[in-house]
């Protein structure tokens, strides 16, 4: 009671300061943000200084989290050795082109064939708008943006089913999505309106609740659901006496037969945060991000430099690495360390036993990709499908459409992405089983799949070395034991990466923990408060 009545009262005094001040002299940006009305940026203060005090500091992978650490750190003035093991940067920021090759840990190497100019995303691929420090280093470093459409109605589910009338076919999201809304307004609207019915609610209320419902399920007259032009069109709409006939929904109880409800078709991935619209992706793939990053930094960055031991002491951080096969040394004042957590835990260190627990127990998800080349486009030219995403219960879990260069030639789609099991089932596959059974499945979705493929390139991100998982996958007892230890520097060893950070899985973690390190470094070398912990939210 007591924070309802101090809500209350808070909202007594906004209501009083808003009337004063707009009759005064209106409302700015900035009055509004300081009381709270508009939701404050996830971009974190970051107004680090460049001191006398300077420190060599060593960065162990160029992944986005460690070149931009590196990138920080050089703007204020301090030295930098970005040491990675591969021949490029960017780690799983990593767009395949025509040319490029890799070998998984036990797959013989796999050269992409795609034509020039086609491309996929074989690690992160969209960007969410609300993560803001994404966002910001893409305008900071000139990478351009597009629109990346990440939920089409016009795209398709495939349910594979024992039964159902619905099974078995591609049948276009939309048809389904507006189905089940209708039918569960429908539902609702009748246990709303039914007398007797012990509601905690106004009459108006409940009348608004109605008449919403009405509205949100496009239900008839009598409150029942028929179906709408919503989902779309049995006979589209044309001119003279072409008035269009809408399609009949489905039944309730096939939908349910067919699978539509099981945890494959959730909307989830519409409803979280991270996917909702909108989202965007780089002109050019993923690793214009990751380029213009190394042009910042490539004084600094050593390639092919596998790092084999790091030993924190007591007034330096000793590190050695084979560069082009060669054993070398470096010493600097501090570390950051952005190693994945399985790679980290092949390299020879004298971390303290609860980090060394934390890098062997953080589990790692599994998940894998195939990109398709086709000749032509037949999901824009025959499908309409412009973008987005095809979901289905089988091993392939989803098809990515691409969202870049609409009505060209050819096209690279993603022919699965899926995680865990499925993913494993997948990794398990030689290179050509891996590419037939994801034609096989996806055929059942897109049967012009076999006469317009040309090549794929598939990789599994668990076998891809110096990845070796997809992301850190906290469970809420690894994130109470494990996590806090990760962000715990280990004498002069700070670690970085999206695993030390509750944005796992996306570039924003990469980003937001390189500031965490160079500020918590910056505010060491000048024994100073660090900014970034204390401006949380
Ligand atoms: N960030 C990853 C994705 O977009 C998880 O699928």
């Amino acid at each position: 009671m007591a924070e309802i009545v101090g809500c209350q009262m808070i909202m007594v005094s906004r209501r009083n300061f808003i009337q004063k001040s707009s009759a005064a002299a209106g409302l700015g940006f900035l009055s509004l943000k300081a009381l709270g009305f508009v939701p404050e940026a996830p971009l974190k203060i970051f107004d680090l200084h460049s001191t006398d005090r300077k420190a060599h500091v060593a960065i162990l992978g160029a992944g986005l989290a460690g070149m931009t650490a590196g990138w920080e750190l050089r703007k204020l003035g301090y030295q930098v050795t970005i040491l990675e093991a591969r021949k490029r940067t960017g780690g799983r920021v990593w767009t395949v082109r025509g040319g490029d090759q890799e070998k998984e840990l036990d797959k013989p190497n796999q050269v992409c064939r795609f034509d020039k100019g086609q491309y996929l995303n074989a690690g992160a691929a969209r960007i969410p708008h609300h993560h803001a420090l994404t966002m910001h280093y893409c305008k900071a470093l000139g990478v351009p943006l597009e629109a990346y459409n990440n939920i089409n109605e016009g795209a398709y589910f495939y349910s594979e089913h024992d039964k159902g009338s619905l099974a078995n076919m591609p049948v276009r999201i939309r048809e389904i999505h507006n189905d089940i809304r209708g039918y569960l307004a429908e539902l609702m609207h009748k246990c709303l309106s039914a007398d007797g019915l012990d509601q905690p609610l106004t009459s108006e209320d409940q009348e608004k609740i109605l008449e919403y419902l009405r509205v949100e399920g496009a239900l008839d007259i009598d409150r029942l659901y028929k179906g709408s032009s919503r989902r779309g069109y049995r006979d589209y709409p044309g001119a003279g006496s072409k008035a269009g006939r809408s399609a009949d929904a489905f039944l309730l109880s096939d939908i349910i037969e067919s699978g539509f409800l099981d945890p494959s078709f959730s909307n989830l991935p519409e409803y979280d945060l991270n996917l909702q619209q909108t989202l965007f992706q780089p002109v050019g793939g993923m690793d214009q991000i990751s380029k213009a990053l190394e042009q910042q930094v490539s004084d600094d960055l050593v390639l092919d430099a596998q790092v084999l031991s790091v030993i924190s002491e007591e007034e330096k951080v000793a590190i050695t690495y084979t560069e082009a096969g060669e054993e070398k040394q470096l010493v600097a004042d501090y570390c950051i360390c952005t190693l994945p957590l399985p790679v980290l835990g092949k390299v020879t260190n004298n971390f303290r036993p609860a980090l060394l627990r934390a890098i062997d127990y953080v589990p790692y998800n599994k998940t894998g990709k195939i990109g398709f080349q086709f000749n032509r486009r037949f999901w824009e030219e025959d499908d309409a499908i412009y973008g987005g995403i095809s979901r289905t219960n089988m091993d392939i879990t989803q098809i990515f459409y691409p969202n870049t260069d609409y009505q060209s030639d050819k096209g690279v789609l993603v022919g699965y992405y899926n995680f865990g099991d499925k993913a494993e089932r997948f990794a398990e596959l030689s290179l050509a089983e891996r590419e037939q059974l994801a034609l096989q499945q996806g055929a059942k979705i897109h049967p012009q799949y076999k006469d317009h493929f040309e090549n794929s390139f598939s990789l599994a991100w668990h076998k891809i070395p110096y990845s070796e998982g997809g992301w850190a996958q906290y469970s809420e007892a690894a994130r109470k034991r494990f996590y806090p230890e990760l962000i715990k520097p280990e004498g002069r060893v700070y670690m970085a990466g999206e695993h030390t950070t509750y944005l796992t899985a996306w570039m924003a973690g990469a980003f937001e923990s390189a500031r965490r390190s160079v500020d918590l470094i910056h505010a060491r070398v000048n024994e100073s408060q660090p900014q970034y912990e204390t401006t949380e939210p």
